[in-house]
């Protein structure tokens, strides 16, 4: 079951993506893990690389917990963000350095005590790293402050800090000149869902379709609490001047219908011209622990690719599988023979208002995983309550529904269909609604169309060295 083309560690847990940096022709993918295990603890820096965001060479973790401050206390190394030196502190050469603002955590045994930024530099390609002596270079004295995503801000000439106040519903702006003093510069909140906390915000600057115009997407991975069984990220889209985010439109949109997709930001330091390139984790917090792979745990959804396209509403976030996905899908699958893990399955749905279509995947042990797109519920469906191992978790069955926005009433709308191992990720209404899922199935697998007469094009994903 273990994903080839989707990022999983070798034998170790793994969250939320950390520290998404390109350089020097390298996507560095860090990312939250236990060193030692396959459950939640010691959380660490993992660290791989590749050069296509599908083959990844997993390296020796990043960052490791290092001593407390405090004595009796322990620290672990929770979320944050890569960005490439300017600023000139990690000793490197101009722009061949790597700086790392992560949430130093710091707790007495289970109990939380303070979370505060620290910084750690990178002369070698972020093959080692050094912490600074600096550190906590933010510490405002509180026990939920965290996620640093930093960026270089072109227009100011300055660095950017988003970060989250969990409880509050806030993400905070700070600004820094040399990328070690920093100052707050505004703030954002939203009453939101008071049951859930906000967690892992991002700012990014996505190009709108069909136009040169830009404009900024606030991202905010929203859930967590206990008993809480659907959490799942949101976003804003509006202004940012360098200091703070204004939201064009006060309520937020939702990135994705599925309950496995969490914690994404985006890549920093992208080459120039290239799209805005998010990475989440592909599980959920009221089940992670309980997933049933071994000794891996834990795996990133597809890189996707992000613009904005206008609409009667506002601007909608648009979601698609990275470019480089298309160099390794290869030849066509006969509808019926037994297929592979790695597939692209693509549909069109007509205009018809009564038609339903899809398909069934069924795996060898007889598992099905029914995905279908209904004109008259105006719905995807991605069902996976037969879906193999399922009992895990109370929250795990589920039939996941994702609307379809109205514009799609009367135009065809084409769907595709990325499986890999036990994750499917949907993508339609041309990447305007996405949809995660992970499923627990037995290969080999078989797929059959459901619904009304149409047209499956399957194709096997060449996933050869991608991990
Ligand atoms: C989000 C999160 C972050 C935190 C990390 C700890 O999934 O809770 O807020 O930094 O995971 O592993």
């Amino acid at each position: 079951m273990r994903p080839t083309f989707h990022f999983s560690a070798e034998r170790e847990w793994i969250n939320d993506p950390n520290g998404l940096v390109y350089l020097d022709g390298e996507y560095h993918l860090h990312y939250q893990t236990n060193p030692h295990g396959s459950l939640w603890g010691h959380m660490s820096w993992g660290h791989a690389v590749s050069t296509d965001l599908l083959h990844w060479t997993q390296l020796p973790p990043a960052l490791t917990p290092y001593p407390a401050r405090v004595e009796g206390a322990t620290t672990m190394i929770f979320s944050g963000s890569a960005v490439v030196d300017r600023c000139g502190l990690s000793g490197a050469s101009n722009g061949s350095g790597l700086l790392a603002y992560y949430t130093a955590h710091e707790r007495v045994g289970d109990q939380p005590i303070n979370e505060s930024v620290a910084l750690a530099m990178s002369a070698d390609g972020g093959r080692t790293w050094i912490n600074s002596t600096a550190n906590p270079i933010l510490d405002p004295g509180r026990t939920d402050f965290r996620d640093p995503k930093v960026f270089w801000h072109e227009p100011s000439g300055s660095m950017v800090m988003a970060i989250a106040d969990p409880i509050g519903r806030r993400v905070e702006f700070y600004g820094s000149p040399d990328g070690l003093s920093w100052k707050p510069t505004g703030a954002f909140e939203h009453p939101g869902v008071p049951s859930m906390i906000w967690e892992c915000p991002d700012l990014v600057e996505v190009p709108v379709e069909e136009s040169s115009a830009t404009q900024w997407v606030l991202l905010v991975s929203s859930g967590h609490p206990a008993g809480e069984p659907f959490t799942g990220m949101q976003y804003w889209v509006g202004r940012f001047d360098g200091t703070t985010f204004e939201a064009d439109e006060p309520d937020p949109q939702v990135v994705d219908l599925g309950k496995d997709f969490y914690a994404a930001i985006t890549y920093n330091d992208l080459p120039r011209g290239s799209l805005p390139v998010l990475v989440g984790w592909a599980s959920n917090w009221a089940y992670a622990s309980a997933t049933p792979t071994t000794p891996w745990r834990g795996m990133m959804a597809l890189p996707r690719e992000l613009t904005l396209r206008p609409t009667a509403t506002g601007h909608a976030l648009i979601q698609r599988p990275t470019h480089h996905l298309d160099r390794i899908v290869a030849q066509s699958v006969e509808l019926g023979s037994p297929i592979d893990s790695t597939l692209d399955i693509r549909w069109t749905t007509d205009a018809s208002p009564t038609s339903v279509a899809g398909f069934r995947l069924r795996g060898s042990d007889d598992s099905v995983l029914d995905v279908t797109l209904s004109r008259s519920a105006n719905q995807l469906t991605c069902d996976r309550t037969q879906a193999g191992t399922v009992d895990f978790s109370e929250y795990f069955p589920s039939a996941d529904h994702a609307e379809l926005p109205n514009r799609w009433d009367s135009r065809p709308i084409a769907t595709r269909v990325i499986f890999d191992g036990c994750i499917i990720e949907i993508f339609t209404c041309d990447g305007e609604v996405t949809l995660t899922s992970l499923a627990f199935t037995q290969g080999p697998w078989t797929i059959e169309p459901l619904g009304t007469p149409h047209c499956l094009e399957i194709r096997q994903i060449d996933a050869s060295g991608t991990r």
